[in-house]
């Protein structure tokens, strides 16, 4: 999806009443992210944070913060190497308590991890225990 960063114009909090001056993808996800009750951040490890391309649709739900029925999150993960995420989850620990959100669990998988049996096995476990 090609969606932008944020521009903080503030359109959103004064004329536009709620609803962001920029017109693009995002419109795909809103309707997603206001029904959710849950919200689970995916994204590959990319310069030791999360993908800009994530980070933008983050960013851009500065117009509505947290969808009324959101109670929990969670974060899933894949780096190259191990230990590379912490900055990703760190501004998403962040965002949780920001937006008033229960942290349901990270998972990171790193290297060969991600492709492997075991590890997919316990990803799916995650997931479906969320
Ligand atoms: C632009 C770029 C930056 C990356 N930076 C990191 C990094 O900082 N640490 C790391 O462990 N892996 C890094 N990687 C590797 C990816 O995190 C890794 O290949 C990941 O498993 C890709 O996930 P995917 O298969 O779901 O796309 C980077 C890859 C790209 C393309």
């Amino acid at each position: 999806m090609k969606i932008a960063g944020c521009l903080g114009c503030e359109y959103c909090h004064t004329k536009g009443e709620g609803k962001c001056i920029q017109q693009d993808d995002m419109a795909k996800v809103m309707p997603a992210y206001l029904e959710s009750d849950m919200i689970v951040f995916a994204t590959p490890i990319y310069y030791f944070d999360m993908t800009a391309q994530l980070s933008a649709a983050i960013q851009r739900v500065y117009c509505i913060g947290k969808p009324a029925k959101a109670t929990k999150a969670a974060m899933l993960i894949s780096s190259r190497s191990h230990g590379t995420g912490e900055g990703a989850i760190v501004s998403y620990k962040n965002m949780l308590a920001y937006i008033g959100l229960e942290d349901a669990g990270v998972c990171a998988l790193a290297g060969e991890e991600c492709t492997n049996e075991e590890k997919l096995a316990e990803i799916c476990a995650f997931a479906k225990s969320l």
